[in-house]
């Protein structure tokens, strides 16, 4: 469209142009004109999207910015297919929700930025990091973390008054992001905390995170626009540091060291030893104390928000859990016993996803689904898109039989996948079996009247954060007990 209207504009511009300028500016406009057009003829790629024309391609930032990037890469989606490419600050970077492309994908590439490990885009200092998360989430810590989380979670029912309102309602997104917070801290580090203001950081923590990333270059040249997003980074820095520093001396003053030591300990260690510097373990120990606050806890409050709209599934659900696990408090080996839960929990995180892109960065030139792919190329995989493309019997729907048939694991990648995806995968499949078996024991779970998940405004589309200041993140919890006796009345 742009060419046709600089087109139209050439013709006019030539009829008038022997009246005001000298002959020779002619060809040295179409001299220009041909320069331009070889310009763009080496920007012309296989692959669909918009081109760099001139620098307008990468304008789609500024697209990003104000229509959000899960509004803008559906509609771009829609307009280019399912691989696309796009600019971002820029740069080349492509947009997969195709599950062929993105198994090849996870082999070539790796993910971005450089610290701790969440978004550490140095592949030598992520090898060293990885290992002290992967031994923290997996064995005999993650047996442990499930009687962390019942017993977690009885206190903070028990407590449910510092969640509720006036009202009898109960934000059950802070509920959660506190039972998350708690077990993350009783587990990976040991130290009491004031709970509430450190899950205030957090979620500070987060919105600046995804309000930061996908920001071009000039945005960080003008202090004032990222200002309170820096402070909101460093006010929980600063938090976590402190209690970092109580168990520095808590481990310089104990005599004998505990036979389990903690992820906070290995890596103070480590440090002593000389393998990872100071700044590195803290940063550690703030990723590992915001991820499960961060994903777990709005995964577990959208499944609460389902399961009071889905009373089937629940009342399957309590079947379940009266017939697998009676009346004791949920152990290691039930785990794979709860089949219903499970299928819920996946059929859930299709449906609703938190996180539902994932980032790489190409390692080296490579052909991904026939499209050539040059090094240093980013890339977005849409797996939230995939989810509701391929494979599923009723995509668009929540229901159970989409996971009635064994989903192989091309087609349903909730925590990523590769030697990058998500190290906590196993250990958050147990915490949200113990933790919902717990609570949904007690308690049955009610949304406001007429209120629902197509109510929740989300806070930001790079994750799916519902937004903190809407009234559905507030539901009834019911007791168990009261509710079966008006039914039994
Ligand atoms: C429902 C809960 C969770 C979901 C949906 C989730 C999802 C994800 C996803 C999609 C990634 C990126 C993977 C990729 O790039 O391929 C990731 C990375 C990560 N997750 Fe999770 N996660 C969850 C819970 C947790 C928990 C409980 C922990 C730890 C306590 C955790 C720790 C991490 C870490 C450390 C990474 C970065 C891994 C790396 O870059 O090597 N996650 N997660």
């Amino acid at each position: 469209m742009i060419l046709e209207t600089l087109n139209l504009m050439h013709c006019n511009i030539t009829s008038v142009v022997p009246e005001v300028m000298p002959t020779a500016t002619v060809p040295i406009l179409l001299l220009v004109c041909f320069l331009f057009l070889i310009w763009n003829y080496e920007e012309i790629s296989s692959i669909p999207g918009p081109g760099f024309c001139m620098g307008i391609g990468p304008l789609i930032t500024w697209r990003f910015l104000w229509m959000g990037v899960g509004q803008c890469l559906q509609l771009l989606h829609k307009m280019y297919g399912e691989f696309m490419r796009v600019w971002i600050s820029g740069e080349e970077t492509l947009i997969i929700s195709k599950s062929s492309s993105i198994f090849h994908a996870w082999v070539q590439c790796i993910g971005m930025h450089e610290n701790g490990i969440i978004f550490n885009n140095n592949p030598a200092l992520w090898k060293e990091i990885r290992p002290f998360f992967a031994k923290a989430l997996s064995g005999p810590g993650l047996v442990r973390m499930i009687a962390i989380c019942v017993e977690s979670t009885k206190n903070h029912l028990d407590r449910l008054e510092n969640v509720t309102n006036g009202l009898g309602n109960i934000n059950a997104l802070n509920f959660m992001r506190q039972i998350t917070l708690d077990t993350s801290n009783t587990l990976f580090l040991g130290i009491p905390l004031d709970e509430n203001a450190v899950v205030l950081k957090i979620q500070n923590y987060f919105d600046a995170w995804q309000a930061l990333l996908l920001k071009p270059d000039i945005f960080f040249k003008i202090s004032w626009l990222y200002k309170k997003y820096e402070k909101s980074a460093k006010d929980l820095k600063e938090a976590i540091e402190i209690l970092i520093e109580q168990k520095r001396q808590r481990l310089s003053t104990v005599e004998k060291l505990e036979e389990r030591m903690d992820f906070a300990s290995q890596l103070i260690f480590a440090q002593s030893r000389g393998d990872l510097t100071g700044e590195n373990v803290n940063q550690c120990v703030l990723e590992m104390m915001i991820a499960a606050p961060d994903t777990l806890s709005v995964t577990l409050f959208f499944m609460l928000v389902l399961i009071a709209e889905h009373p089937k599934v629940e009342e399957d659900m309590m079947k379940e859990i009266q017939a697998v696990i009676g009346d004791r408090d949920i152990q290691s080996n039930d785990m794979s016993n709860l089949r219903v839960m499970e299928n819920f929990i996946n059929e859930s995180m299709r449906y609703q996803p938190v996180v539902d892109l994932v980032m790489r960065k190409a390692l080296q030139d490579d052909v991904i689904d026939g499209y050539p792919v040059k090094s240093g190329t980013n890339i977005i995989l849409n797996i939230g898109r995939m989810h509701k493309l391929e494979f599923f019997p009723k995509p668009n729907e929540f229901t159970l039989e989409n996971f009635e048939k064994n989903v192989p694991s091309r087609y349903f990648q909730p925590f990523g996948f590769g030697p990058r995806g998500c190290v906590g995968k196993f250990i958050a499949m147990v915490m949200m079996k113990a933790i919902l078996v717990t609570l949904l024991r007690r308690y049955r779970i009610q949304t406001p009247k007429g209120r629902g998940l197509k109510n929740i405004q989300k806070s930001n589309d790079l994750s799916m954060h519902p937004n903190e200041r809407q009234p559905l993140l507030e539901m009834f919890f019911m007791p168990r007990r009261n509710v079966d006796k008006c039914q039994d009345d």
